[in-house]
């Protein structure tokens, strides 16, 4: 095998990166924590703080990687993209400037108003805490209050569904944040549009949709991520197929603004009565959605890592024709206790078992667990997922639930991610704001 890649992080996005890399090259792992599935299909790993970019680098040089790839914004933030290309190591994903599209949300807002993206909301930006709290407690009209900083997608308050304006307010006031974005609350149905980007150029994967709230039916408090589906095609069940074209003529509008962009471009979408509406960028793949997605892709990652480091055209990937359903375990109390450092057992034989059940495919993907040498556990973060693969949303989602009976004690899943009537009560969620 002539690629030697480096993966950077360790969570569940980061186990689907490599399986989709090890395949046809060398994989190298690096992360905070040492992750079992990674472990299983890597040549190396170094358990290191993957935003210390001197130790990043210091490995990537031992393994003399060909690239790398980063998985998690807190290795873009700190920049750890701009100390491997000046270490000569190609890296699949953006320079700290670039990834400030993520990881500076009043940045984001104002760079999507200057260049005119569609999809904009309308927004106010703050860098005192108290004149944000006050135009939040003035303002008409639902909002959304979010710090400019990095969150984990844990900071943000929208009012009219989670607090009122009073609440809101108070959190603005009380949350030790100084820099704050306030805008307009979206209406709709969310969803996400990935691409692969380079110098320009961008090629689409399938919308998938995340489920950020803690517990069933959207309630509790926003997490980063419980579970995601994709369907067999691009679009999902409620959205038309212009709707997402939509989304991608924001994406395209996007990397014509950063022709120097390398990398994955996330869109977060709203699915509003005028079109999708840009709820946030990011600079990584999604984590769930990198699950949802990466499996049913045909074309091999490398070759699209490999055809950026060239400078030539990206390959146009294809997809299997196949749904997905992912489903994460966390651990009790996740997000706001997290029951950290708890023995857990997954019974991986379930997993197959579950396929054959239903005629699809299963996978387990280990997240923020700890593989020790007495046994694994748990960190403050999601623990593994199971995606299940078939020909439609309804066997994927039975496949991930059997699957999940790998959960052992102590840990917490969101049942209803991709069953029929949750599928059912976002259309017709859609369609009553359509009316
Ligand atoms: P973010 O960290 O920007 O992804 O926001 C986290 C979550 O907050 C999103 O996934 C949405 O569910 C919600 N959110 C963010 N911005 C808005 C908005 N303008 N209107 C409604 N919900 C929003
Ligand atoms: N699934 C949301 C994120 O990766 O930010």
């Amino acid at each position: 095998m002539s690629e030697t890649v480096l993966v950077i992080g360790g969570g569940g996005r980061e186990h689907a990166i490599t399986r989709a890399l090890a395949p046809d090259a060398e994989v190298y792992a690096l992360a905070s924590n040492r992750n079992p599935g990674i472990g299983s299909l890597a040549a190396g790993t170094e358990i290191t703080d993957e935003t210390d970019t001197a130790a990043v680098v210091a490995y990537a040089e031992r393994i003399d990687a060909d690239a790398a790839v980063i998985g998690p914004e807190s290795a873009l933030a700190a920049g750890v993209a701009d100390a491997l290309n000046d270490a000569g190591v190609f890296t699949f994903g953006p320079t700290a400037e670039a990834a400030r599209i993520e990881t500076d949300k009043a940045y984001q807002r104002e760079f999507m108003a200057e260049h005119e993206i569609p999809g904009t909301p309308e927004f106010e930006t703050f860098d005192e805490a108290e004149a944000a709290a006050a135009y939040v407690e003035d303002v008409e009209g639902d909002v959304a209050v979010k710090p400019t900083g990095l969150t984990g997608g844990k900071g943000v308050r929208v009012t009219g569904d989670q607090v009122s304006h009073a609440e809101a307010a108070e959190y603005v006031r009380g949350s030790g944040h100084d820099e704050w974005v306030i805008e307009e609350r979206l209406v709709g149905e969310e969803f996400t549009v990935q691409a692969f980007v380079n110098d320009g150029e961008m090629r689409l994967t399938p919308a998938v949709q995340d489920h950020k709230r803690a517990y069933e039916g959207d309630e509790g408090p926003n997490t980063g991520g419980m579970g995601s589906y994709s369907d067999a095609g691009a679009t999902l069940p409620f959205m038309t197929p212009q709707e997402y074209y939509s989304a991608a003529s924001v994406l395209e509008a996007t990397v014509d603004a950063l022709p120097e962009y390398t990398g994955v471009l996330y869109g977060q979408f709203m699915l509003t009565d005028e079109g999708p509406k840009v709820v946030e960028f990011n600079a990584r793949f999604g984590d769930p959605e990198a699950m949802n997605v990466l499996p049913v892709m045909e074309t091999p990652l490398l070759d699209i890592v490999t055809a950026a480091r060239e400078g030539e055209s990206l390959p146009e990937p294809a997809f299997e024709n196949r749904a997905t359903v992912c489903k994460y375990a966390v651990p009790a109390g996740y997000p706001t206790d997290p029951d950290a450092g708890s023995e857990i057992e997954v019974d991986e034989s379930t997993v197959a078992a579950a396929a054959d059940a239903h005629g699809g495919d299963a996978l387990l993907f280990y997240a923020s667990v700890d593989d020790r040498e007495d046994g694994l556990f748990t960190t403050t973060s999601r623990s593994f997922a199971v995606v299940g693969v078939a020909d439609d949303i309804p066997t994927a989602e039975s496949i991930a639930a059997d699957a999940l009976a790998a959960a052992g004690e102590g840990l917490r899943v969101r049942e209803d991610v991709g069953t029929e009537e949750l599928v059912e009560s976002r259309i017709d969620h859609m369609a009553s704001i359509r009316d």
